[in-house]
């Protein structure tokens, strides 16, 4: 049994937690997990800015960290290991966490576990339901879409990823284009209610393509054109709106179920006696209502276990990265404690259509 603070601020949540729990078993004990996330400080400028995120990170990670502690009633001095996030994610926030990790560690003798965020995603469904290694993953974030088998701490397979947007940037952009506010995704699905899917005709994109990348840049241009023969025509009524909200949910629904079933199929090649493994979907997208039914449904047919962790925990949040430090610590994993604003979470060779211009980002 260990008891593990973990620290995250790798985009725009300052967040810390502490977590206690058994590696072996999973199912943590979360004893606090204090976010603060920054909407309000980049509204304004529809995305997020990273000198203004790291500023806003520095301000807040003591608070985090003491609130973290007071709410878990325990002593800085009785936590086995201090997880903090070293990538990937932007250079400033990382700076700041780090900054903030390494402090406490100097002046309390506890170790540092360095964490890659995307395995503080990858590993959620240990900390909440002890799934059980093997398992596959869908990642699909504002940042991030991956397909992953999570074999242990460590040791990750991706098998898939986006060639370019990430699903949640697509979702916010297509809000930021129908003038929708920002968090863009719920907006995009309150918005869809009541649309008509099929009135727009949108593409599928790589459904065509053997593996399981996706890339959702041309559904994301094909929604724009759709807008500005709208526009052209004398504007959009909010019928039209919601037809293309509609429109854009489902074929984005269509592309993560179609990839997902085809990930299913990788993975019982690898796993051909599984027999019933867990799929498990984090990330803010996976909040979105129709693409969890369709995955649901999907996993059904297929024979796997679909598993949606509790959103709080499957949006940024430090709880994540105390249970991936805490399996990590357990299985004596250390690592450099530098910010890596690129990390790939990945231990096999990159494959597929896309490891970007300056090798692979996550
Ligand atoms: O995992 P997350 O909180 O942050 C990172 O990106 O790391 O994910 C945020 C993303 C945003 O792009 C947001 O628009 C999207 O998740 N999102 C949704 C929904 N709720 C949040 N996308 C579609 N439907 C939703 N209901
Ligand atoms: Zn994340």
């Amino acid at each position: 049994m260990a008891t593990v603070l973990g620290i995250e601020s790798s985009c725009d949540e300052t967040a810390a937690a502490l977590v206690r729990g058994n590696a072996a078993e999973g199912r943590g004990e979360i004893l606090s997990n204090i976010v603060f996330d920054q909407m309000d400080l980049h509204a304004a400028y529809g995305g997020v800015v990273p000198e203004i995120a790291a500023r806003a990170h520095a301000e807040k990670l003591d608070v985090a960290v003491a609130q973290a502690l007071e709410e878990s009633g325990i002593a800085l001095r009785s936590v086995d290991a201090i997880a903090v996030t070293v990538g990937p994610g932007l250079i400033g926030g990382l700076v700041a966490g780090i900054a903030c990790a390494q402090g406490l560690s100097l002046g309390s003798g506890i170790p540092l576990v360095p964490v890659n965020h995307l395995e503080g995603h990858a590993l959620t469904p240990r900390l909440t339901d002890g799934l059980a290694y093997p398992y596959l993953m869908l990642l699909v974030s504002g940042g991030h879409c991956l397909f992953l088998i999570v074999r242990g701490p460590g040791h990750h397979d991706r098998i898939g990823t986006t060639i370019d947007d990430a699903p949640g940037e697509a979702f916010d952009k297509v809000a930021k284009m129908l003038d929708l506010g920002i968090p863009g995704g719920p907006k995009v699905e309150a918005m869809a209610q009541g649309g008509d899917p099929a009135r727009f005709r949108l593409p599928r994109p790589l459904m065509d393509r053997p593996g399981c990348d996706v890339s959702f840049s041309g559904l994301k241009t094909a929604v724009r054109m759709v807008r500005d023969d709208l526009v052209a025509q004398g504007g959009m009524t909010e019928t039209d709106i919601a037809d293309l909200c509609a429109g854009f949910q489902a074929a984005a629904r269509d592309v993560l179920v179609g990839k997902s079933r085809r990930a299913m199929a990788q993975f019982r090649t690898i796993f051909p006696r599984d027999t019933r493994p867990g799929f498990a979907i984090a990330g803010g997208v996976a909040a979105n209502g129709p693409l969890r039914a369709g995955l649901e449904a999907m996993a059904l047919e297929e024979g796997f276990t679909a598993l949606f962790p509790p959103l709080r925990l499957c949006t940024d949040n430090g709880a994540m990265i105390a249970w991936a430090g805490l399996e990590r610590h357990a299985a004596g994993l250390t690592g450099e404690i530098t910010p890596k604003p690129r990390f790939p979470v990945a231990t096999n060779p990159m494959t597929g259509l896309w490891t970007g211009k300056r090798g692979a980002k996550v």
